[in-house]
């Protein structure tokens, strides 16, 4: 007999099951076999309750879980009536907590089987309280930071009934035109891999077959490549080479996909000539047949339809028919899929067992989430779970372990807290939304501390009087696609005049201050998606400013407020200090102002390479050695081709040794490790942290390998005149690499260089050799 579902009945389902565990259980006599049993146990549960709803739906029912509607699309506003019939499976933008529990209700209680909806939001960085960009989680070097940070992500999101977030984004970006670099881990796929299975960690929690109700599902995008598209213009096509596809931008997916990513998004862009929604070999090949992802794959918003608009698909059925044979479940906004798969099946050309497979991985999740037994919104999670004291703590504390020191002459920092008067200058000093950052959809600007406050609150307390004048306004001329939801501030200075009065009255404020802290950097829209750009200089006037503040002579502190690297080559040179705090999130203010005055120490880590200047991008350390490797200056005749500042690099207020590095063999068999160890040592007066890290090259082999590769690394704190030795294990399974010569995964037998140091510049050095099993 059929079980006949209802939310109601359902709950009475684990009882049953539950016995059956027991009775297996009852068998079983050691604890693996125990933990074997309940997770068979727990997944054919699963699945027989997934499997029953399955053979109780239409046709029409299962194309409805396969679309997704998102309020401001044109489907929106016939969004209940749809709802109702059973022909949406998800919902996204969708944020008031009273307005998702309505439509639950609605599909739980009006829909014939009763099915509930997933809420699919961008939860990129937090999402009432606001965490740093993912750059800025990366530059902490520390995955923990990362995990508790989405950890917390996921509370606030749930608690407004959001149960799915579109991130962890893992694209590897080496070409900081790129404005999406901000939504990734930079440019290494070992920081990268790191940075996508703790994000997926933290919003999934530890039981990815059960997601608690403060858990959401983690959507691991944008597969893949979409990093390298072409000059950094957003949705442009990436060609990559499959050595460079399987070495360096498919390792952070496989990360994310083995620590569970219970869903992943498909691609906009081309790639290699095929557009990655309609892309059979990296949905299919890759993703489910080789490492074995059993989630459900959503589109990316219209990507679907896009098909056609890349001249691929034909028509709307044809873009829906290679979606889906491709390995599409699910369309975001675009609605092919509700408009022609039923006619398609009809036709043969998608099989029932196809879309059975793509109903059955979207239920599953659903199931995961616990949505079948509840649904509804919590009440009072709402009131009570968003921008809490404990929220601003770990937002804090984020930003804090995610700041740079890129330059600290004269120890200019931390300033001294009996400085008279404090010069607060620049557009962003006092600007809630761009301390933020983009992707901050479910924010309340009103709730960040912009640096201006943080700095007047200390004044009050005895710090530094603020003399504070924004000198100049920046805006995005082009409109941003989030306009709509979060309009820029607007422009206030509109004359000449006006701009003239406040571009010197910053400057009166400089000269008469003991000291001046520059925020500058780049507003909230003009980074992100659809935030490409041609040149990486401070936008408007800020590097005028910024000279006329450097030229009174006073101590000059810059701090940059972005999410790329930016043309800050004069600075470099000029200005004693530069802090780079990316966009640090609800606590911005505190924590700069912490970091400023030495009550929090930077020791964040550039988890990218930082050019001179635009004509250098793409860049990264991960280059191929080539006949004159490291002749930086004749590459380019007109300028260097070194990085300003290189991968891996930070500095602290205190100053660290690492020396006496050991190697634990001077061979290893393929397949085993080595434990590589340094003495660190805070050779300063205060305590800090120092990123421990750890390189490979691999000498001869099959084909080239990167000058250097980063296989390990760990953040230490030490205190002043404290050592420690640091282990690293490196596997020498992190050593096999995809051969373009033999178009296969190996470890290949040979001679090994191994650097440990604090940037990817590191000199403590040994060789070791890789043997044949
Ligand atoms: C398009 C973006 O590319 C993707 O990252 C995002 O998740 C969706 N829009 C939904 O907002």
């Amino acid at each position: 007999m059929l079980y006949r579902w209802s939310p109601r009945s359902f709950l009475r389902r684990p009882a049953a099951a539950g016995l059956a565990v027991s009775m297996l259980l009852g068998l079983c006599s050691c604890v693996e076999s125990m933990a074997w049993a309940q997770s068979v146990a727990r997944d054919a549960r699963a699945e027989r309750f997934v499997g029953e709803l399955l053979g109780k739906m239409t046709l029409e029912e299962k194309i409805g879980q396969m679309s997704q509607i998102a309020l401001n699309s044109p489907e929106g506003p016939k969004r209940d009536e749809r709802i109702v019939k059973g022909q949406v499976g998800s919902l996204l933008f969708v944020k008031d907590p009273k307005e998702i529990d309505r439509l639950q209700h609605l599909a739980v209680e009006k829909s014939r089987l009763h099915i509930p909806l997933i809420i699919g939001f961008d939860v990129i960085h937090g999402y009432r309280t606001i965490y740093p960009v993912p750059i800025a989680m990366a530059a902490s070097w520390d995955p923990a930071v990362a995990e508790k940070a989405q950890t917390m992500a996921a509370r606030e999101a749930s608690a407004v009934g959001i149960r799915w977030t579109f991130g962890p984004m893992v694209d590897i970006a080496r070409d900081p035109r790129w404005g999406r670099m901000m939504e990734g881990a930079g440019e290494d796929p070992y920081l990268g891999a790191r940075m996508a299975e703790a994000q997926v960690k933290g919003f999934q929690g530890k039981d990815v077959e059960h997601i608690s109700a403060d858990h959401i599902l983690a959507c691991v995008k944008h597969f893949a490549g979409y990093g390298a598209a072409e000059g950094g213009r957003d949705y442009d096509s990436s060609n990559i080479s499959d050595e460079q596809l399987w070495n360096v931008y498919l390792p952070p997916f496989e990360a994310a996909v083995k620590a569970g990513s219970g869903s992943l998004m498909s691609a906009y862009m081309d790639l290699n000539g095929i557009p990655a929604t309609g892309n059979n070999w990296l949905l299919t090949d890759v993703l489910r047949k080789r490492w074995g992802f059993d989630g459900f794959v959503v589109s990316d918003w219209d990507s679907v339809k896009s098909l056609t608009v890349h001249g691929f698909a034909s028509g709307p059925e044809d873009a829906a028919v290679r979606a889906v044979n491709a390995g599409v479940d699910m369309e975001m906004t675009s609605t092919t899929f509700f408009d022609t798969l039923a006619d398609a099946v009809k036709k043969g050309l998608v099989t029932q067992a196809k879309i059975d497979e793509a109903v059955r991985g979207i239920l599953m999740a659903k199931y995961r989430l616990g949505l079948f037994q509840q649904p509804y919104v919590s009440a009072g999670r709402a009131e009570n779970e968003l921008v809490t004291a404990e929220q601003r703590e770990a937002s804090r504390r984020a930003a804090e372990r995610a700041a740079v020191l890129l330059k600290n002459e004269g120890g200019l920092l931390p300033l001294k807290k009996s400085l008279n008067k404090l010069a607060v200058i620049g557009p962003l000093a006092d600007s809630r939304p761009d301390l933020m950052g983009s992707w901050s959809l479910g924010a309340h600007p009103e709730d960040t501390v912009t640096v201006v406050e943080a700095l007047t609150k200390r004044a009050a307390a005895g710090g530094p009087e603020v003399l504070f004048s924004k000198g100049v306004e920046i805006a995005r001329e082009q409109v941003s696609i989030f306009d709509d939801q979060f309009p820029s501030p607007k422009p206030t200075l509109t004359t000449d005049e006006q701009k003239q009065a406040e571009f010197h009255h910053a400057i009166d404020l400089v000269k008469q201050a003991d000291a001046a802290v520059l925020v500058l950097g780049e507003a909230q829209t003009m980074s992100g998606e659809r935030a490409s750009r041609l040149s990486l200089t401070l936008p408007g006037k800020q590097q005028q400013l910024l000279e006329a503040a450097v030229a009174t002579g006073k101590p000059v502190v810059l701090v940059l407020v972005n999410a790329r690297p930016l043309d800050i080559r004069w600075a470099s040179e000029h200005v004693s200090a530069i802090l780079d705090a990316w966009y640090p999130g609800t606590e911005a203010g505190n924590v700069i102002a912490d970091l400023l005055f030495g009550d929090a120490v930077p020791g964040g880590k550039l988890p990218v390479t930082w050019p001179r200047e635009v004509g250098q991008v793409p860049i990264h350390y991960g280059r191929q050695l080539n006949q004159i490797p490291n002749d930086w200056d004749t590459m380019y005749w007109d300028g260097s081709s070194a990085p300003l500042y290189p991968f891996g690099y930070g500095l602290s207020y205190t100053s660290f040794s690492v020396g006496g590095l050991k190697a634990s063999a001077a061979k290893v068999a393929a397949g085993g490790t080595i434990e590589v160890s340094v003495d660190v040592a805070n050779t300063g007066k205060v305590a800090g942290d120092e990123v421990v890290q750890l390189y490979t090259h691999q000498r001869a082999g099959s084909a080239s390998r990167p000058v250097r590769e980063l296989k390990g690394f760990r953040r230490v704190t030490l205190g002043p005149g404290e050592r420690q030795t640091v282990t690293l294990t490196l596997e020498t399974k992190e050593l096999g690499f995809w051969s373009p010569a033999t178009h296969a995964w190996g470890i290949e037998p040979g001679v090994f260089d191994v650097w440990v140091g604090t940037d990817s510049n590191a000199k403590e050095h040994a060789t070791f050799e890789v043997t044949a099993k």
